[in-house]
């Protein structure tokens, strides 16, 4: 297995336009539709990073901050942040295109965790992911500490165990 891979080769872009089947009572995106293709993107990335299968162990703060109206045009962007053992958490962002008004808004971040598994659904490790730009640096640095608060979260790590979050409120409390 390859011991490690940059961020970059993750990266993965996918382009969708906000049809009529996709839409809310208000004419806007549907939250499960986002979802739905947002859980796609961040797939295909975590299947770049590890050439394994992957399954989506869990998903953080997604938030809808602006309503995408019928006939957007949404692109999704998602790389590897960093590998730990068999997961991989990944970064997405959505921004959401008005083509003819010249306008586009990032609409969505949120970081979803996959493993990757064997053919008897069994984690199995994945390659380290290394950073290279500044943005990748910063996501890479700060991944320990969201991934052990989703652990506190789901009940798979204990609160005391968390340290680089009781750093964080040390240092802040200091
Ligand atoms: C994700 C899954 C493979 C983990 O299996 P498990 O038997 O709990 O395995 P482990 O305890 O060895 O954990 C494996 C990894 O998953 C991570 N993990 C497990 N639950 C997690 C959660 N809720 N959030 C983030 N990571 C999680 C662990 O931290 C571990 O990461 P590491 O190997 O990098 O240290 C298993 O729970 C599963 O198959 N879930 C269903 C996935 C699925 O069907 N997704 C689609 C939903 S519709």
């Amino acid at each position: 297995m390859t011991k490690q891979k940059f961020a970059s080769e993750s990266l993965t872009t996918m382009t969708e336009m906000v049809l009529p089947n996709d839409t809310n009572t208000l004419n806007n995106l549907m939250g499960g539709r986002l979802l739905h293709l947002m859980d796609i993107c961040a797939a295909i990335t975590a299947q770049k990073h590890s050439n394994r299968v992957v399954v989506t162990a869990s998903v953080d703060n997604v938030s809808f901050s602006a309503p995408i109206p019928l006939g957007s045009v949404v692109t999704l962007r998602s790389w590897v942040t960093r590998a730990f053992n068999s997961s991989m958490e990944v970064y997405i962002e959505v921004h959401a295109e008005n083509i003819p008004a010249g306008e586009r808004l990032m609409s969505n971040k949120a970081f979803f965790t996959f493993v990757a598994v064997d053919q008897l659904g069994r984690p199995i490790d994945v390659p380290a992911a290394v950073p290279q730009t500044d943005e990748e640096k910063a996501l890479f640095d700060s991944a320990l500490r969201r991934r052990q608060l989703r652990l506190v979260l789901a009940g798979r790590l204990k609160p005391q165990d968390a340290t680089e979050l009781r750093a964080l409120f040390e240092l802040e409390t200091a």
